[in-house]
């Protein structure tokens, strides 16, 4: 059975602070309080009580962020030299790490995420990705290309900044999506307005402090608090914005990319999963246990990318979901500010709602919950590590992104390859893959047949800068991080000359 170690430790020190002051939008290098005076709630989701208020931005204030980012735009960000703005992402990456403990703390209090996950892996990959990115600024060139016309010619490719990005974000990774959306726009010489989920505002105010700090001129980055059904639809329909990028719901991914034929501004999408994790029967069972219960549990299962289907050889199916089941019923469950939680609450009293709901959709179409299933939702939106099998491929918890620490647990009975990747494609999303095994052939031949944009092999969740990460399918549009990240803030002229 779960431990369950509620109490969080009472917030003190610059979190505490930071908590407690005003906050408004960062709009040209100001903070302006919405247009319409209004403000929306921050909730710790580990108590259900409202911890903070910020600016409830809306389409006047988008307005204005996209003037701001325009003017910047046009003004001293195009002057400035690549080695400036590589120097000004290290120097931001630098503040970063200097209040590592603080945005950790503001990180799990508004998200609930275990606090050494955000200390350990969130902020300093959220630094990490602005020195990676601080690194290619100066890296970005076209090329001379020889043609084939006749008579003389000098004919090359100029890689120009798109302009003015508008970056909409979700809640489950607050610093590193910021950090993944805005450090490839600053690299390739753009312009950002963010807006950080309604739900996890904080971590998003602090950094947009930082950019000042460090010295990023007025309007460089804005960043605008509010909701997705106003601030963020102003933002996909703007006809002034030349690139939205977004990470979230399949949903309003669909909704961005019809909101954007208004200009034809470029879209980026990064969506849903439902990521399988595929062990066959050769496996390091013990490695591949662990592995299987972190790719669904790790963020409490608030991952694009988690593990939501367990695909087990019969040969070994009984001993990974027991071992999964086990590790899932022994983790310790709390507010995520507490050193010793493992599994925090969910996000929101909605996704509580909803995870609980496919919890319950499994339970009534007859498959069995080997583990978990429980919740309480009164002081804090808490739901246990769940194992559900006896699953058939029509549920809801097989076909739709539950995004809750759910994993179905699936047995194969064959050793063909092609029939094992049928199974794993058989779904909308095409996000992520993990497979388990010491046969290195095997895990080459089944990665190239795994429709996904990550597969992993013998890891799960696994991200480097380097690397580039989107989706196949309904995963998405375009591929973040690594190199590839340039090509979505960056737009390729040519120049072909004829020699007198
Ligand atoms: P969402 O897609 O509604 O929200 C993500 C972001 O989009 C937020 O910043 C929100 O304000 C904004 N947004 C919402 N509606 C918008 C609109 N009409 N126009 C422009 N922006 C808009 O996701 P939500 O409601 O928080 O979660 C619902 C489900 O989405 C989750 O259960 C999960 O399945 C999926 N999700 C996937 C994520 C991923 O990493 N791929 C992250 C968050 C949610
Ligand atoms: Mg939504």
């Amino acid at each position: 059975m779960n431990v369950h170690i509620h109490a969080a430790p009472k917030l003190v020190g610059p979190a505490a602070a930071f908590v407690a002051a005003p906050k408004k939008l960062l709009i040209g290098g100001q903070w302006v309080p919405a247009l319409s005076g209004k403000t929306t709630e921050v909730i710790d989701p580990s108590s259900a009580r409202v911890v903070a208020h910020v600016a409830e931005a809306d389409k006047a204030d988008v307005d204005a962020a996209v003037k701001a980012a325009r003017a910047a735009f046009e003004g001293p960000w195009s002057r400035m030299l690549p080695a400036e703005r590589a120097k000004l992402m290290w120097k931001l990456a630098d503040a970063i790490d200097a209040i590592t403990d603080e945005l950790a703390t503001l990180n799990s209090l508004e998200n609930g995420k275990p606090i050494n996950d955000s200390r350990k892996g969130e902020v300093p990959f959220t630094a990490e990705t602005f020195r990676y990115f601080a690194g290619w600024a100066t890296k970005i060139n076209g090329e001379q290309i020889p043609i084939s016309a006749p008579g003389d010619w000098h004919c090359y490719t100029r890689r120009e900044p798109v302009g003015v990005a508008a970056q909409i974000i979700p809640w489950n990774f607050p610093l590193s999506m910021l950090a993944w959306k805005i450090a490839p726009a600053l690299a390739a010489g753009c312009t950002v307005v963010l807006k950080p989920a309604e739900q996890t505002p904080l971590g998003a105010l602090r950094i947009g402090e930082l950019f000042a700090e460090v010295g990023f001129p007025d309007g460089v980055v804005n960043v605008i608090t509010g909701f997705g059904e106003t601030a963020g639809a102003a933002l996909s329909a703007h006809p002034d914005v030349d690139k939205i990028a977004f990470t979230g719901s399949t949903d309003v991914g669909k909704l961005i990319a019809r909101a954007a034929t208004g200009n034809l501004k470029k879209v980026s999408l990064e969506l849903g999963g439902k990521s399988p994790t595929i062990v066959l029967p050769d496996a390091d069972l013990d490695v591949a246990i662990a592995g299987a219960a972190s790719a669904i549990f790790f963020n409490m299962g608030q991952c694009c990318t988690a593990g939501s289907r367990l695909f087990v050889h019969k040969k070994v199916y009984d001993r990974v979901v027991e071992g999964v089941a086990a590790g899932a019923a022994a983790m310790r469950i709390g507010a995520g500010l507490n050193p010793e939680t493992e599994v925090g609450p969910l996000i929101s009293r909605e996704q509580f709602d909803k995870v609980t709901g496919f919890i319950e959709d499994g339970r009534r179409d007859g498959a069995e919950i080997v583990t978990g299933g429980e919740s309480f939702g009164e002081d804090g939106f808490f739901v246990t590590p769940t194992v559900i099998a006896k699953t058939r491929p029509d549920m809801s918890v097989i076909r739709e992104e539950i995004f809750g620490p759910v994993v179905c647990a699936i047995p194969f009975d064959t050793d063909d390859l092609d029939a094992i990747a049928r199974d794993a494609n058989d779904t909308a999303f095409g996000l992520a893959a993990s497979l388990w095994t010491r046969d290195l052939g095997l895990a080459h031949k089944l990665a190239a047949k795994v429709k996904a944009g990550t597969i992993w092999i013998n890891t799960h969740n696994f991200n480097d800068c380097a690397l580039p990460f989107g989706g196949f399918k309904q995963s998405g549009w375009g591929r973040e991080l690594g190199a590839q990240a340039l090509d979505l803030y960056t737009q390729v002229k040519t120049v072909a000359i004829r020699l007198p």
